[in-house]
């Protein structure tokens, strides 16, 4: 750490002053997940879930953006921005769907279907990108994978809970690759039937992560901003929440009147609702980021080439 006051007893910063003043130095950007800490958020120029942290990143003039979610977002922004700076404030901020998905054992499970298209959710990294024909998030998948006619057989990865969820939607077999997000994957059907005993007048929104046995119960299924959208024109003065508890800081702001019920991870010993890897930022890491221009985001150009081509697809799709 090159400044040796920081985080060794010494003056105490203002940090959200210091990042202001260096975000303008730098022409910086800070975009942000509705998972990272509330005191990122609140520094963040803009908050959104992946597609609009993508379309985001496609759209800034800025030279250098500092995104505070995880590996694949930040690369996502590079893939996008391919010359920007793309800064990361930890680099070990993986996901489980995108680590479960090797990219090699990704091209032998593609050669099993012959024939298929293939749709891969943006929780994954470059290297599987590039074998996809296009990208979805949790906003669009299912108009994506709709955008397909129906007798093209498609493989969806990594998220078999998601790629469920849309087959359900549409009616329609997907061949699943067998990934799962090991923070939606802990919720509990039981915590959360318990909760919706306890609060009757309660609805419950949930992400498309989740197990089929949690989203059996949801009112509303969707993306974290189609949460946020749910959230705020619902009735109900009682919302149960199925994703990672990051969501509630703008869900409260947004609804100062709502009683926003989390629901638990099956174990209620840990916080294992949280997303180990989004919380791996911190304020801290971000000003050091923007301090040093470092982590930094790079990309091998081949494979970038390969990887950009079905995030436009998805981001045309998605006008
Ligand atoms: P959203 O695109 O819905 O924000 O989801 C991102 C994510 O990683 C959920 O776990
Ligand atoms: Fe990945 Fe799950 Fe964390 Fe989202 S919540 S970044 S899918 S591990």
């Amino acid at each position: 750490m090159k400044d040796p006051d920081f985080g060794k007893g010494g003056p105490a910063r203002d940090l959200f002053g210091e990042i202001d003043r260096l975000r303008r130095e730098r022409r910086a950007v800070i975009l942000a997940h509705y998972y990272q800490d509330a005191d990122i958020q609140d520094v963040a120029d803009y908050v959104g879930d992946s597609l609009g942290l993508s379309q985001a990143a496609a759209a800034t003039d800025a030279e250098v953006i500092v995104f505070a979610g995880v590996h694949f977002m930040a690369e996502t922004a590079k893939l996008l921005c391919p010359d920007k700076t793309v800064l990361l404030p930890d680099l070990d901020a993986g996901c489980s769907l995108a680590d479960g998905c090797p990219p090699d054992a990704f091209a032998a499970f593609l050669e099993r279907y012959p024939g298929h298209k293939v749709v891969s959710y943006i929780n994954c990294s470059a290297a599987t990108k590039a074998q996809s024909d296009v990208i979805c998030t949790s906003s669009n998948a299912v108009k994506i994978v709709a955008s397909f006619p129906p007798d093209q057989p498609l493989v969806f990865a990594p998220d078999r809970f998601l790629g469920d969820w849309v087959s359900r939607q549409l009616g329609r077999d997907l061949v699943l690759w067998p990934g799962s997000c090991e923070v939606h994957e802990t919720f509990s059907e039981r915590r959360l039937v318990e909760l919706k005993v306890t609060y009757p007048d309660a609805v419950v929104a949930a992400h498309p992560e989740c197990p089929p046995a949690v989203l059996q119960h949801a009112d509303h299924i969707g993306s974290t901003t189609s949460i946020l959208d749910f959230a705020r024109r619902s009735p109900a003065r009682r919302i149960i929440v199925v994703t990672e508890p990051g969501i509630l800081h703008r869900m409260r702001q947004e609804n100062p009147d709502k009683e926003l019920i989390p629901v638990p991870g099956a174990d209620e010993s840990c916080s294992c609702n949280e997303c180990p890897y989004m919380k791996k930022n911190t304020l801290e890491k971000l000003y050091l980021c923007l301090r040093d221009g470092t982590p930094e985001i790079s990309l091998d150009p081949a494979l970038a080439a390969r990887a950009r081509e079905p995030i436009a697809r998805m981001l045309e799709l998605s006008r």
